[in-house]
């Protein structure tokens, strides 16, 4: 079974080059979302504490089984530790036997900037220019590269509560293609913006601006409001906007849709990739794409390293499970 560290990781993107990494994964989840009849899925497993919650994601095809364990502790930063970490697991359904571990912090964060930015090619104008970026904390780079490889982003406004975090954004992403502004507050970053994301963390229902605030036409990748209980965007604007989710089941419950019903939500991002439904109709049109994080998109990207870790003879290959001569003398291995 092969082992996949950070280090591991980290070497298969410097080899590919982080562009071209980040447009297999776009590729990737594309072909993913468009057979998504192929895949058994269900909502995560989510176990919930005062301070945080920690869940498991399944999903599986023909020929792969693949979970993620994953937390949200929105209080770890104040301790140093990482709000997201995760690791996950791909099997092999033939024989239920696992083929790889993995680390899949930078992978989720991957992942989920990737999905937005497909759900982005649907959703937002095609001259978007401006990205408003509110929360500026471990996702944020990733979401802001993502869209500004995808569209002529010009100028990235950004926002957080804590100056240290944006001044680590600015730090990240200085001689980059854009101009990068920093703003005193939520109203001043998204004025009159194309695309806004929402990356904040607390456990709580925030509203980070209200409908009247924005911008005909804009493109809103709400990414932080994914737990009951855990929202950025207001009823209103939920309520006035062409809303995206991944999957209705666990969205209606963890997303910002949560403050309205399953017939609020205009289509599942499978459903525009699959031209079931069209995307954005017009250039005036309030778009959201009301991002939870699901397991579908886990899957695509441990398929896909696990192809490119064997490919760049990278990981470590480990005797974790029992080999045996006759797989049924298990207690052999006790015997003396
Ligand atoms: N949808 C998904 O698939 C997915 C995947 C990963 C993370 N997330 C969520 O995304 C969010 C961000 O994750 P992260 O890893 O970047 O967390 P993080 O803790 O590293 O950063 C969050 C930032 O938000 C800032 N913040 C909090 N409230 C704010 C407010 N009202 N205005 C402006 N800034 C505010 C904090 O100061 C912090 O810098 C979390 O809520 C996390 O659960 C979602």
């Amino acid at each position: 079974m092969k082992i996949l560290t950070i280090s591991d990781i980290q070497a298969i993107i410097t080899t590919l080059g982080f562009e071209d990494f980040l447009r297999r994964l776009v590729k990737t989840l594309e072909t993913d979302f468009h057979r998504w009849p192929d895949f058994q899925k269900s909502a995560r497993q989510a176990t919930h504490f005062a301070h945080g919650v920690i869940e498991l994601m399944p999903c599986s095809d023909q020929e792969y089984y693949t979970f993620k364990y994953v937390n949200g502790h929105p209080e770890n930063t104040d301790h140093g530790k990482l709000n997201v970490v995760a690791i996950g697991q791909l099997s092999s359904v033939a024989t239920g036997y696992p083929l790889m571990i993995s680390d899949m912090t930078l992978l989720t964060a991957l992942r989920t900037a990737a999905t937005g930015g497909l759900a982005a090619k649907y959703l937002a104008r095609d001259n978007s220019q401006s990205l408003a970026i509110i929360g500026n904390g471990a996702q944020s780079e990733f979401q802001t590269i993502v869209l500004a490889h995808l569209f002529p982003i010009r100028e990235v406004r950004y926002y957080d509560t804590d100056y240290k975090a944006m001044v680590k954004f600015a730090t990240n992403l200085a001689g980059s293609a854009f101009a990068l502004k920093p703003c005193l507050n939520v109203a001043e970053a998204i004025h009159g913006a194309d695309m806004i994301v929402t990356a904040t963390a607390a456990k709580k229902k925030q509203c980070l601006f209200t409908l009247d605030q924005l911008a005909p036409g804009t493109y809103i990748q709400g990414i932080g409001g994914d737990c009951p209980g855990k929202t950025e965007l207001s009823r209103e604007l939920m309520m006035n906007a062409k809303v995206v989710v991944e999957h209705t089941l666990q969205s209606i419950v963890e997303g910002d849709i949560q403050q309205c019903s399953a017939a609020d939500i205009y289509a599942e991002l499978w459903q525009l990739v699959c031209e079931i439904k069209a995307g954005r109709e017009n250039n005036t049109e309030i778009t959201v794409f009301d991002s939870v994080g699901f397991a579908l998109e886990d899957f695509s990207i441990l398929t896909m390293i696990y192809g490119l870790a064997n490919e760049l003879q990278l990981g470590t290959d480990f005797e974790l499970l029992p080999e045996l001569d006759n797989p049924k003398d298990l207690y052999g291995l006790l015997r003396s």
